[in-house]
């Protein structure tokens, strides 16, 4: 009665009878018509919202949502166009979608500027998962992650992240969660066992079951320049995690990757002499940072702004200090430790 991928009204159907108009938002791929029972194939509408970037990955054969799509009201929280992730081969995205498929929640473990938030982005993308992103610094409070009471009036309750997230599903990734303050942590220990749920003392013990697709991600960077030394995960927490995957900069110290020298070439349109030069810079500076020299180390996200005005013309000394230099620190002294840097690699002095 239809043809193949066309938009279709759902003929026979209660709703079609009613009100006539029972679109359907999908494009049908086969129909069958079985006791008046339609069966649309929603596989379709699944393919063409892919990224382009879904079959440079290998992660075919793990489906974290299977025959469901999340409601309308959701879509807008699945990222869209979020870049390529680089690596060396570890393949990184499969395996956090690996251990997301058979565990439901994994660790990320890395400096920061090692692309743990832009692969989150990139794996509810390439999942089509709707993503519930929660800071854990210590502003952080339960309020925020778990709901509060907004005026007076029991139905001015208004759901945090972390209950939301419970409710419909989708991905919460918790960033720094070892910068958690410990009320907040103890709150979400419960939440964390994959079959646990969430019970709202505040609004008359309301229990919030945890949905069959919802996963978690969290992350950690070991070298937090804010407090003396690293501030260890929750006990309870690190129990609950079953698969932990360590990130580091693609280049560091002596160790120059091409790729980063590549992927920093095309990102900002620089040659290859410039792209290796500002790629040394940055991967001196990070070694620095990880032997607590320097209070910071520079992504690629970084290392693409100072190389992007170069690019505009700039001068590639007058360039860092509108982006490296300033970047890494507020004091003199250390600017001038990375001015010297940068100098040393751009004119050998
Ligand atoms: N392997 C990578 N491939 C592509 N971009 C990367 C990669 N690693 C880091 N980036 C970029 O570097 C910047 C910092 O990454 P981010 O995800 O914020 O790091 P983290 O969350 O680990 O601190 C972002 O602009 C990100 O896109
Ligand atoms: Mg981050």
């Amino acid at each position: 009665m239809n043809q193949k991928g066309a938009s279709i009204y759902a003929y026979g159907t209660d709703a079609y009878k009613k009100s006539g108009s029972a679109k359907l938002k999908t494009e049908v791929v086969s129909l069958k018509t079985e006791n008046a029972k339609v069966t649309v194939n929603i596989k379709k509408r699944k393919e063409m919202s892919r990224s382009p970037l879904y079959y440079k990955y290998d992660i075919a054969k793990y489906d974290l949502h299977p025959g469901y799509e999340f409601p309308d009201f959701l879509q807008p929280l699945i990222p869209r166009g979020t870049p390529e992730y680089v690596d060396s081969g570890q393949r990184y995205v499969e395996r956090i979608v690996r251990a997301l498929y058979y565990f439901k929640q994994c660790a990320l473990i890395g400096p920061s500027g090692t692309g743990k938030t832009h692969i989150t982005y990139l794996v509810a993308e390439l999942t089509g998962l709707p993503l519930w992103e929660v800071n854990c610094g210590l502003q952080t409070s339960s309020y925020d992650l778990i709901g509060r009471f907004i005026g007076l009036g029991k139905e001015n309750w208004v759901d945090g992240q972390v209950t939301s997230w419970l409710r419909y599903g989708g991905l919460l990734y918790l960033d720094e969660a070892n910068m958690m303050k410990q009320d907040v942590a103890t709150r979400l220990n419960p939440v964390l066992d994959t079959r646990g749920h969430l019970v709202l003392t505040e609004k008359d013990n309301e229990v919030v079951v945890r949905h069959p697709y919802a996963y978690l991600i969290i992350s950690m960077n070991p070298f937090s320049a804010e407090f003396a030394g690293t501030k260890p995960l929750n006990a309870a927490f690190r129990r609950r995690m079953s698969v932990w995957i360590n990130f580091d900069y693609e280049s560091v110290g002596e160790r120059i990757s091409q790729k980063e020298v590549e992927l920093l070439m095309k990102r900002a349109q620089i040659d290859e002499d410039t792209a290796y030069k500002i790629i040394r810079v940055g991967a001196e500076m990070r070694r620095q940072y990880k032997a607590g020299d320097l209070p910071y180390g520079p992504s690629i996200g970084d290392l693409i702004h100072w190389a992007i005005l170069i690019k505009d013309g700039a001068d590639p000394i007058s360039a860092a200090e509108e982006t490296i230099v300033a970047l890494t620190s507020d004091s003199a002294e250390v600017q001038a430790d990375v001015r010297r840097l940068v100098l040393s690699v751009f004119k050998g002095s």
